[in-house]
């Protein structure tokens, strides 16, 4: 499957296909240099078929340090060193294999790099169906995450299906929080379908029919970036679930799918109070316990350090703590919530799993 942007200017294509990874030399050919980044455990998982591509087409390949981890200022002054000790021109492409992490690194590599050089995206996660799309790119700061970072569109997305099969358990729960965020952005058709089909972990782990649900996704997203680059208005929307979740992401290391998972559980209880929202705030934390995210954390949380995290969130104006919450399934909106709204429906959070 291949889709394409349309902004007025600047399109990339997102191609979705097994061995997508074929195609890269369609889209570098035109470039000086081409430098290779590969997240580490991805290139321990597929070796060969990442050497056979660097040796075709004789680009140099960096191997980056898993995850999250490479998201610091500590390795960007690194890379971007090792970068200019190569020379590279304004013709220069960075190429960005692996998930959220890799491409939000070396998207922001790119996005500073002579003030501004392309960059392709391989995404190799299920979450990276959401990261790699849409141009936001950027590190993390001791202050929080993502803190650092540029608008710079990718010049590609390439989407090879094959990495999938690699993935950890753990990390096609975290990649299923943003396809899960994706359909209730959409409408309780999507969400319904989701459930259907992934009704309880196993047949989740299986992936059955995930490259209809990826390019679902994809599509929500494009709907929704290409109308608000900049995130001045609905572009917010995509924050569902990430106000509480990334904090609790921060505070406790657990992975970004998961942290949203619980945030979008969170955002539910704060619309019921808020916005007099009928959620069956009970369906929810029964469907993410059938599936195995570790909703027993949330009895170890405290709220001040979560609060503490959330004032800093990005979205946040003059008001106070802005917040995604759903008037209804497909129906967003973004509001102020008052601390006292927030404490409460962090008690009402933490006693679910009494019930
Ligand atoms: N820029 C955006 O719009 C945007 C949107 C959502 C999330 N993000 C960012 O994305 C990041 C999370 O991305 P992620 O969940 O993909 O995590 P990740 O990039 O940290 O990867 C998770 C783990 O999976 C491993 N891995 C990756 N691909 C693999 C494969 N095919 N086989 C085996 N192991 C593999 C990695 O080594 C890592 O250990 C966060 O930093 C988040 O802030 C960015």
């Amino acid at each position: 499957m291949e889709l394409m942007t349309t902004y007025a200017t600047q399109n990339y294509p997102v191609i979705v296909a097994h061995r997508a990874i074929d195609r890269l030399t369609e889209y570098t050919t035109q470039y000086q240099h081409v430098f290779i980044f590969v997240d580490e455990h991805v290139h321990a998982h597929w070796a060969s078929k990442l050497q056979t591509v660097s040796e075709t087409n004789h680009h140099q390949t960096f191997v980056l340090p898993a995850g999250e981890q490479v998201k610091t200022l500590h390795y960007f002054e690194q890379y971007m060193e090792q970068l200019l000790a190569c020379q590279p021109t304004r013709n220069t492409c960075l190429v960005a294999i692996g998930g959220g992490a890799v491409g939000d690194f070396v998207g922001f590599l790119a996005a500073t790099l002579l003030r501004g050089v392309d960059f392709i995206q391989l995404p190799t996660t299920i979450l990276a169906h959401d990261s790699s799309i849409g141009g936001k790119v950027g590190i993390n700061a001791a202050h929080g995450k993502n803190l650092i970072g540029a608008f710079h569109r990718p010049a590609a997305v390439l989407y090879d299906l094959d990495f999938l099969t690699s993935l950890p358990e753990s990390e096609i729960l975290s990649g299923y929080g943003e396809v899960y965020k994706h359909a209730l952005l959409k409408g309780s058709e999507a969400v319904r379908t989701l459930e259907t089909t992934y009704y309880d972990q196993p047949s989740l782990l299986q992936l059955k029919h995930i490259e209809q649900y990826l390019i679902d996704g994809i599509q929500t997203k494009l709907d929704i970036v290409v109308n608000d680059e900049k995130e001045r208005g609905q572009r917010q929307w995509l924050n569902l679930g990430h106000t509480f979740g990334h904090a609790v992401e921060y505070a406790t290391k657990i992975p970004h799918g998961h942290a949203v998972m619980i945030g979008i559980l969170y955002q539910m209880i704060v619309a019921n109070t808020l916005l007099d929202t009928k959620h069956s705030v009970g369906h929810y934390y029964h469907y993410l316990a059938t599936l195995g995210y570790p909703l027993q954390l949330i009895e170890t949380l405290t709220f001040e350090p979560l609060l503490k995290l959330m004032q800093q969130d990005k979205k946040n104006n003059q008001t106070g703590i802005r917040m995604v919450l759903l008037q209804a399934i497909g129906q967003p909106t973004v509001q102020t919530v008052p601390v006292d709204v927030l404490e409460v429906a962090f008690n009402t959070l933490q006693s679910l799993g009494k019930e």
